[in-house]
């Protein structure tokens, strides 16, 4: 089956076959060694060049684990963090932080809407209580790439922490998160990284890190102090999923082999490819050219074809596509071109997209 969805995704056969390594007991040295060279990996992939300036924290869990991790931890106490929310993650933030009573009045925008960097400004001036700001990257919910690194400058030149999720953007988006001192960024193994899901990180800097370790702590088990301070001495505080750990590494190392840049554009081609035909064939992409992200296209469904029709005359021909969620559930499609796959499969996929539009609708 080629998954069009965004995350989980079709991996290699490298990476399946990383599954089967030999048991291991995860308070042996071998996993801490293998734990150490996933925390470097990620380093060397996603701050190559500041690889000193920032920690990685693994997690057994999926991207929420990660989110959720770093809402928990990343404030002082009686502290707020503004939520921008521009979507079902942004969404999603705020309940995180509302959960936590630790939400300041949110920025809230139209799902294909980009936030605008000068209400963030504003916002910060008006609350003096808030020390954090979370947003973000990669909008799966419309496929919208949100203005990181404009946020990014306010938010650290007002002396806040900047908190981003990346968990549909690492791998597949281009993201500097060094240079306009990016704090914190949450990602996971499932999505454009091209591993199994289940494993998820947080990326922080190393002096940012320093005082999350004196903040309160508002969960045990999503503690990044507890992960953080186990992992320095090459431990873990709860048991790790080791065989997707194994996976995850080698996934890695096809990354840097890649190269994060090539994989970019690489993901870039395919979803322009998909664009291209899509639009020859009457299908309108929802957003604008300069908001689309490199791994996910949210298309109008055409008006006589249904989702599940089109959804079930794909999956009968090998591929997956996603619903729209909300209120754009009866009215877009989403397909996502994550993961190890080929130009076949993309050419594969659109010629079946054509097939079942006219079974359906007799239209070509
Ligand atoms: C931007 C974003 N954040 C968080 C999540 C949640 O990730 P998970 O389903 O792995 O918990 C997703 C999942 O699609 C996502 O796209």
């Amino acid at each position: 089956m080629v998954l069009l969805n965004p995350g989980p995704v079709n991996v290699s056969e490298r990476v399946r076959k990383a599954l089967l390594q030999p048991d291991m007991c995860h308070r042996e040295p071998e996993c801490a060694e293998l734990i150490g060279n996933i925390r470097r990996k990620l380093l060397q992939a996603f701050v190559p060049g500041h690889e000193s300036e920032y920690t990685a924290i693994l997690l057994t869990g999926s991207g929420t684990a990660a989110v959720e991790a770093s809402v928990v931890s990343c404030l002082p106490l009686g502290k707020r963090m503004i939520v921008i929310n521009n979507g079902v993650y942004g969404q999603r933030l705020s309940y995180m932080a509302g959960a936590q009573r630790l939400g300041a009045p949110e920025l809230k925008y139209e799902w294909d809407t980009r936030p605008d960097p000068e209400k963030v400004h504003l916002a910060l001036k008006q609350h003096p209580e808030v020390q954090a700001v979370a947003m973000v990257h990669h909008e799966t919910t419309v496929g919208l790439i949100n203005p990181v690194h404009e946020i990014a400058e306010i938010v650290d030149s007002m002396g806040r922490v900047f908190v981003v999720d990346s968990v549909s953007g690492l791998g597949g988006e281009p993201l500097d998160i060094a240079g306009p001192h990016v704090y914190m960024v949450a990602g996971t193994s499932g999505k454009c990284i091209q591993a199994f899901p289940g494993v998820s990180f947080v990326l922080v800097r190393k002096g940012f890190m320093d005082r999350v370790l004196t903040y309160p702590k508002r969960s045990w088990y999503l503690s990044l102090a507890n992960y953080y301070e186990e992992q320095e001495r090459g431990s873990v505080p709860f048991t790790p999923a080791v065989q997707l750990y194994h996976a995850f590494h080698e996934a890695l190392g096809e990354l840097l082999e890649e190269g994060v840049e090539n994989r970019v554009q690489r993901y870039g081609r395919a979803a322009s490819a998909i664009r291209q035909r899509m639009e020859a064939l009457g299908i309108r992409a929802m957003l604008p050219k300069e908001f689309q992200s490199h791994s996910l296209t949210a298309f109008y469904l055409p008006e006589d074809l249904s989702y599940h029709k089109l959804h079930d005359g794909l999956k009968d021909r090998g591929f997956i596509i996603y619903a729209g969620q909300g209120h754009l559930e009866s009215k877009i499609f989403r397909v996502a071109n994550m993961g190890a796959l080929m130009e076949e499969d993309f050419n594969g996929f659109l010629s079946a997209f054509q097939e079942v539009r006219e079974q359906e609708t007799g239209r070509v």
